[in-house]
């Protein structure tokens, strides 16, 4: 059996879109409808006019896709694509921590709970975080979670003082600085390409920071630049190379040599036969409280409508 044709054959049948994030396997991001970054994935899951959505992702991507249509199927592959960002907030300690500071609007990154996003004013990714912060006032007090690098970072770029979850990527957190500045000793010229979950001394050495969409955006137009260190998921550069084949992409190393930490393996369980098999079964299926949609949905809209008024 052609299993690229059988789910080719099955998503018709079925009415069925399949969206993959661009750290899932090439193989999963060759059959996919679209493929996309965090934003882009819930931008399209609010437009879609398929019955199901199968969400190539992890798991939070799959709740955003439900909060946003509720009376749509959406299936992930393997239920156990988790993401330790999220699990590193859990919403009964998130509460506390915006018990304990009153008067604070609170802004969540979308790598998290559907739970966690009900305790939350607006959600943003990396792609509209910047913006979505600055339509606040600058003496407005802020809770942003979980993402400790990503919150450092927009403080930085903001001025502001936000509160911070003191939550991590394990991928993300992973690259060795040392290991790139050698790297850059080999490639002199290369323009290294950071996402903002990754450490501030990593951060400070990007040529250019910003979601995986911006990070692809950038080294495909980049006209006189050939070499890219990529600190981020090595999944990426799967659609830079298709993307830009003449450009030598070179994934940003991690600490632990042996480790293969920048692989997320949470995305990596996501195949092609686990993603014909949920086709074929309308399984697993992303089931989210009703009392959490209701509560959940409304950050999320607030974010989609701040990143249509910027263009994003
Ligand atoms: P993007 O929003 O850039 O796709 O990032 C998602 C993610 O999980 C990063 O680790
Ligand atoms: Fe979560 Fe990190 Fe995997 Fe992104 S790369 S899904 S933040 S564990």
């Amino acid at each position: 059996m052609d299993l690229k044709e059988e789910i080719l054959r099955l998503k018709k049948e079925k009415n069925a879109v399949i969206m993959a994030h661009y750290y899932t396997l090439g193989d999963i991001q060759n059959v996919a409808d679209y493929v996309g970054d965090s934003l882009a994935l819930a931008q399209n899951a609010a437009k879609t006019t398929a019955d199901i959505i199968v969400l190539c992702g992890v798991h939070f991507m799959g709740e955003t896709a439900k909060i946003l249509c509720p009376d749509k199927k959406v299936l992930v592959p393997d239920m156990n694509a988790g993401c330790s960002l999220a699990d590193s907030c859990r919403a009964e300690d998130f509460a506390q921590f915006i018990k304990e500071n009153p008067g604070h609007t609170v802004i969540s990154y979308v790598n998290t709970t559907a739970a966690v996003k009900a305790l939350t004013d607006v959600v943003v990714t990396s792609s509209n975080a910047i913006q979505i912060v600055n339509s606040f006032p600058k003496d407005q007090k802020i809770i942003f979670g979980p993402d400790r690098n990503l919150g450092n970072y927009i403080n930085s770029l903001t001025g502001r003082n936000m509160k911070l979850w003191n939550g991590a990527c394990h991928v993300h957190e992973n690259f060795s600085l040392e290991k790139i500045l050698k790297l850059k000793e080999v490639y002199p010229d290369a323009r290294i390409l950071v996402h903002p979950e990754c450490k501030g001394p990593v951060v400070k050495l990007a040529d250019k920071v910003g979601s995986t969409a911006a990070l692809l955006k950038y080294s495909v137009a980049c006209e006189d630049c050939n070499d890219f260190i990529v600190a981020t998921e090595s999944g990426i550069l799967h659609e830079m190379r298709r993307q830009a084949p003449q450009k030598n992409f070179i994934p940003a190393p991690p600490s632990d040599s042996t480790c293969g930490c920048n692989d997320c393996a949470y995305m990596k369980l996501n195949t092609l036969q686990k993603l014909y098999d949920c086709l074929v079964n309308e399984s697993p299926e992303v089931l989210v409280d009703p009392a959490i949609i209701e509560r959940a949905c409304l950050p999320i809209k607030r974010m989609l409508e701040i990143s249509a008024k910027y263009g994003i």
